[in-house]
């Protein structure tokens, strides 16, 4: 799956790039190096059992011995697909994601700590905003709105135990200076914690979760990197834990009580509360961070590993690989991954989830001409990058130096003509259609869907792309097992 949709709707993602950096040299952020690192083993050390992934609840794989037997989760993923009724299909769907996501995305990510989360009391002046927004507005869980989720979502329960959301724009005492608040303070914090500049991405309100809630393990998409939950108030029986799966592997419990706040890599570390929620409710809130690239200076990240070596060694891991497997094609393009095209520096160049990301998104084209490698390996690019990319002009020039490319597949069995289909390139498909490639050429060793289906899957039934190449002969066949996208 090359999915890249948001989790919840509702979720209000915020560009803010230019955000000064504030002070780090507030009172808490003294507190923070001598209390994080005692906080982090003391919740090491105290978590029962060294599991690791599919224990609690399916992660890696959608169902494995013992996790077949787990009724609790049966019942999860029936209630979904009664409850989506008759598209309980796109439970389905949504689990593969999760499940995918969990098993592929870590391996792309940098880790910025050694196990990927910390414990620690919220400062003061965090709660005390979080604390007064909350009383203000709270009065009863049925007061509060219901949260949406997408159709299928399988992200939580909502079917029984519905989420509600107290969204900070609408309420007295929210609005955006007390997301700013949160923002600066959080910032702060997460940097100390990272060692990296981070910029805001998302900020949810406050959810409330509900009698019954379980919240599948997942990591979150990018650009929620680095992520704070910070618990503002509960009516619980018991404890209600995240569990999360450290960098080293193991299965952490964290139970917070309000006013504390749990740190986390959400890109790469799995979360979830796969432990129904015993009591009234739970109230949390989520801080989404995407890290700026550049660390901050070495006297404020103790000695953490510079990214641009990071960076060096995985391009260098990833050389040594493709020279092993002597595959030029595969040396070229991390090269220009390396140097042509920008992507995030939380993505570990020359990985699946740095590929994935690229063919996501079309407005990383190369920097075309300027630079004399960049022309010389112009016939050895691959073609569905440019397909991908809607770079047509590119894309001419690489098949003209090499004809057969233009139906060339790969490991997927994805032609240029489905990239550009999935991304949507009118001008693309209209090219290669002229040249000859097969708009119904299915993926995946002729069992994935066609071109068509996955235009629609990724743009929508109603996008251009779709009517254009219905009038082209498209026919629109699902992956086996899979059904057709709803109009
Ligand atoms: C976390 O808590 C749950 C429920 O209390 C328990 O079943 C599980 O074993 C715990 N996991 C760890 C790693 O301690
Ligand atoms: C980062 O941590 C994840 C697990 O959280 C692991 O799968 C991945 O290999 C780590 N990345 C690096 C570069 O060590």
């Amino acid at each position: 799956m090359r999915c890249a949709v948001l989790i919840a709707l509702g979720v209000a993602v915020v560009s803010a790039r230019n955000r000064r950096l504030t002070s780090l040299g507030s009172i808490f952020f003294e507190g923070m190096y001598t209390e994080k690192p005692q906080e982090v083993a003391s919740t090491v050390e105290s978590s029962s059992s060294r599991y690791g992934v599919d224990k609690s609840f399916p992660m890696h794989h959608p169902a494995r011995s013992g996790i077949e037997k787990n009724n609790l989760y049966n019942e999860f993923i029936d209630g979904c697909r009664e409850f989506y009724a008759p598209d309980g299909h796109l439970c389905d769907i949504t689990e593969e994601e999760r499940i995918e996501m969990n098993l592929n995305q870590p391996a792309g990510m940098v880790n910025y700590t050694e196990v990927g989360f910390a414990k620690i009391r919220a400062p003061d002046d965090l709660v005390e905003v979080l604390t007064r927004f909350w009383t203000t507005n709270y009065r009863s869980p049925k007061n509060i709105p219901i949260e949406t989720w997408a159709r299928g979502s399988t992200y939580t329960n909502h079917w029984s135990a519905p989420t509600k959301m107290l969204q900070m724009e609408a309420l007295r005492g929210g609005g955006e200076a007390l997301r700013t608040k949160v923002w600066d303070i959080s910032k702060d914090i997460l940097e100390s914690w990272t060692g990296v500049e981070l910029s805001p991405s998302s900020l949810y309100g406050v959810r409330v979760y509900t009698e019954g809630a379980v919240l599948a393990p997942h990591v979150d998409r990018n650009p929620l990197v680095i992520s704070a939950i910070v618990n503002v108030a509960q009516d619980v029986d018991e404890d209600w834990p995240l569990e999360v799966i450290a960098h080293d592997g193991n299965a952490h419990n964290l139970t917070l009580e309000p006013g504390e706040m749990i740190l986390y890599e959400s890109h790469s570390v799995i979360h979830g509360r796969p432990f129904p929620l015993r009591g009234r409710y739970y109230a949390n809130v989520f801080i989404h961070f995407e890290p700026l690239g550049h660390g901050l200076k070495k006297e404020q990240t103790h000695a953490k590993v510079d990214l641009s070596i990071l960076y060096q060694q995985a391009w260098e891991k990833q050389q040594s690989k493709c020279s092993q497997d002597n595959d030029d094609d595969c040396k070229l393009q991390i090269d220009l991954n390396m140097e042509e095209v920008k992507i995030p520096p939380y993505i570990l160049p020359g990985s699946e989830e740095g590929k994935r990301w690229l063919q996501a998104h079309s407005h990383a084209t190369l920097t075309k001409n300027t630079n004399e490698r960049a022309k010389k390996v112009t016939d050895k690019l691959d073609a569905n990058f440019a397909a991908s990319a809607g770079d047509l002009e590119l894309l001419k020039q690489i098949v003209k130096a090499d004809p057969k490319s233009l139906h060339r597949v790969d490991k997927n069995g994805w032609s240029p003509l489905t990239e550009a289909a999935r991304s949507g390139h009118q001008d693309v498909i209209e090219w290669l259609l002229q040249e000859g490639a097969n708009i119904n050429q299915r993926t995946h060793k002729g069992n994935g869907g066609s071109p068509l289906w996955w235009a629609k899957k990724f743009r929508g039934s109603k996008h251009k792309i779709v009517a254009y190449m219905e009038e082209h002969g498209a026919l629109e066949i699902p992956p086996k097992g899979h059904t057709r996208i709803k109009p």
